[in-house]
């Protein structure tokens, strides 16, 4: 299903803003979790054979540089694991010749990172490893799975849900919908679309069409991942494709709001826009929008409804931005309090003098 004959192909546009999301997101999760934890887990369940066509770096290198590039690494005192798996095998070889070369580029390897790349199926792979752990009666590290398949077979949700039952456990996923709507109603592939939804009810969209049969399959998915795997924080970033239709969602979930945050933040800056989605044929032309000129006016209207009549904390204000709204934390205080305030819409109790800093209470006045 999918995919290219070859072992390298050509770097899409799409797949370059793909590679800057995760980029951008681990920049913002490895100093966080490495804090907190002896040992973290990068795991590339469809790792790829590590370059495309013009040397381009495939995400493991992408994930492997992002930590030595980073800032902070040389205070970074945890165990990273970086777990690599390849299923093909002249794309596995060249994943590890690349591997190799970035090692050798980089000595004296850091010993505090190890890597480990496996050619297997992604569900064997993962299957082993739970089994160990069960044996072992031990934990998964805080682990962030990039699941990155060309189609949707081999990735059962209840897999997914196995490996994401553990603490701090996060998933990023390249949801194929066209495949899956191509598919949806064929009856010849039941089988892998029960095991990647873990239900049949994706069987309803065969009564809905167009775009209505597309936003089923996209709300389906979202809700078995956070009902099945039980991520309290699901969103979703669509892919354009060149004929103006969405190719692929990438789904990002986790349990902790910061995680929420750092997404969001990788999000708007690969979209600009806010629309969370990156559309080919729009790459290589200058941004359409810049920060400055986004339109907060759905921000401002979804927090006077919400909250009208009521006294709440600056605290509860970020979390309905983060999780309630498209919107990120820097566009609540200056793009929207502040103008609030100047109408008299809003009253403040602020521990300083200005702005809205922790422990600010915000009254909003009745209609
Ligand atoms: C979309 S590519 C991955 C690209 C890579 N994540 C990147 O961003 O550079 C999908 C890869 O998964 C591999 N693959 C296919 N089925 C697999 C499976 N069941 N388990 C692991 N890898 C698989 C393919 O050979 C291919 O290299």
């Amino acid at each position: 299903m999918a995919g290219p004959k070859t072992t390298l192909w050509e770097l899409e546009p799409h797949t370059r803003a793909k590679h800057d999301l995760l980029r951008r997101y681990l920049g913002g999760w490895f100093p966080v979790l490495s804090a907190y934890n002896g040992r973290i887990v990068f795991l590339d369940g469809f790792a790829g054979p590590g370059a495309y066509d013009n040397g381009e770096p495939g995400s493991p290198l992408i994930a492997l540089d992002t930590l030595l590039k980073h800032a902070y690494f040389p205070k970074m005192r945890c165990e990273f694991l970086f777990f690599f798996c390849e299923a093909d095998a002249n794309r596995f070889d060249s994943l590890q010749g690349l591997i190799e070369a970035y090692k050798a580029e980089h000595a004296p390897w850091p010993s505090n990172v190890k890597v480990e790349a496996v050619n297997s199926p992604f569900a064997q792979t993962a299957t082993d490893l739970l089994s160990y752990i069960g044996t072992q009666k031990s934990k998964l590290a805080p682990t962030f799975a990039f699941v990155d398949p060309f189609g949707f077979s081999g990735l059962p949700m209840k897999l997914l849900s196995d490996l994401l039952s553990f603490d701090r456990c996060e998933l990023f996923v390249n949801y194929m919908v066209n495949f899956v709507n191509r598919f949806a109603g064929a009856g010849n592939v039941d089988h892998h679309l029960t095991e990647l939804f873990g239900t049949d009810e994706y069987k309803e969209a065969a009564a809905l069409q167009g775009k209505d049969r597309q936003q089923f399959l996209h709300d389906l998915y979202q809700r078995q991942l956070s009902d099945v795997c039980g991520l309290t924080y699901v969103q979703s970033f669509a892919m354009i494709n060149r004929t103006g239709n969405i190719g692929y969602y990438l789904f990002h979930g986790t349990r902790d709001i910061k995680g929420v945050e750092l997404m969001k933040d990788a999000m708007w800056k690969v979209d600009p826009g806010g629309g969370f989605t990156f559309s080919d044929r729009l790459a290589g032309q200058d941004v359409l929008f810049t920060e400055d000129d986004v339109d907060v006016s759905p921000l401002r209207t979804a927090l006077l409804q919400k909250f009208a009549g009521r006294t709440v904390g600056i605290t509860r204000l970020e979390e309905f931005t983060l999780i309630n709204t498209p919107y990120r934390k820097t566009h609540l205080r200056k793009p929207v309090l502040g103008p609030l305030e100047k109408e008299g819409l809003i009253e403040v109790a602020r521990p300083g003098r200005s702005g809205f800093p922790t422990g600010t209470r915000v009254a909003f006045l009745n209609p």
